[in-house]
């Protein structure tokens, strides 16, 4: 069984969490994208979709579901999304595919987030995953040099922006054992739109797809 059909499995297991009548939140990256193909199996039975990425949207687009916008809709019951690294606290890294910032905010307005991965991404200690961070471009230098101060090394994601127009740091090397305390002081600095940790709200639920099946962690 390869890594992707372990993604496969897992973002096919969501779709037990997807309430029928009701807005789903859907995440970006290549096991989001399992799930946006198993959820237009089902699409006659939800309203539509808010999606965290101008890729996820599209995605959603071409198989006939319908996309809010998140300022339209009161109530999403379930947000779906991948993670690069999961801690056994249900704690992550997000952010590989560059979408971080709305990834949160999706998070953050939902009320079940349903976590989809492969079981690799389940570690000890959050780190060993550069750390993505979205900054506005002109305090491309001062984020850097603040990050160094925390103990990271930033690296500037070369020929990438970001749906909001920004850039991306991946800061390499740190082994995170304060990922929520991380997480709120590295928003503290001046220029950073928002980082991948999402510790202070960590996923609900995280389904891992493995060589026996699905494993659920709550
Ligand atoms: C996108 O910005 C990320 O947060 C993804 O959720 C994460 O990189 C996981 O991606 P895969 O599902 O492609 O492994």
């Amino acid at each position: 069984m390869t890594r992707d059909d372990m993604k496969k499995m897992a973002a096919e297991a969501a779709l037990e969490y997807v309430e029928a009548g009701s807005v789903v939140g859907v995440g970006t990256g290549s096991t989001a994208n399992h799930f946006i193909d198993a959820l237009a199996g089902i699409k006659h039975r939800i309203d539509g979709a808010v999606a965290s990425s101008e890729a996820t949207a599209e995605r959603l687009r071409s198989h006939g579901i319908l996309v809010m916008d998140l300022n339209e809709v009161v109530e999403l019951p379930v947000y779906v999304d991948g993670a690069d690294e999961s801690n056994r606290y249900l704690q992550l890294i997000k952010g590989g595919g560059g979408a971080l910032t709305r990834e949160k905010i999706v998070a953050a307005a939902s009320r079940t987030f349903v976590c989809v991965a492969d079981d690799s991404k389940l570690v000890d200690i959050l780190g060993a995953f550069p750390l993505p961070i979205e900054v506005i471009p002109m305090a491309r230098s001062y984020v850097a040099r603040e990050i160094v101060k925390l103990g990271g090394q930033p690296v500037l994601r070369e020929g990438f922006t970001t749906d909001n127009g920004n850039i991306i740091l991946d800061v390499h090397n740190m082994q995170i054992m304060e990922p929520a305390k991380l997480e709120t002081a590295l928003n503290q600095i001046a220029g950073v739109v928002t980082n991948g940790l999402f510790a202070n709200r960590p996923a609900d639920v995280l389904l891992l797809g493995g060589e026996d099946g699905v494993t659920k962690l709550t």
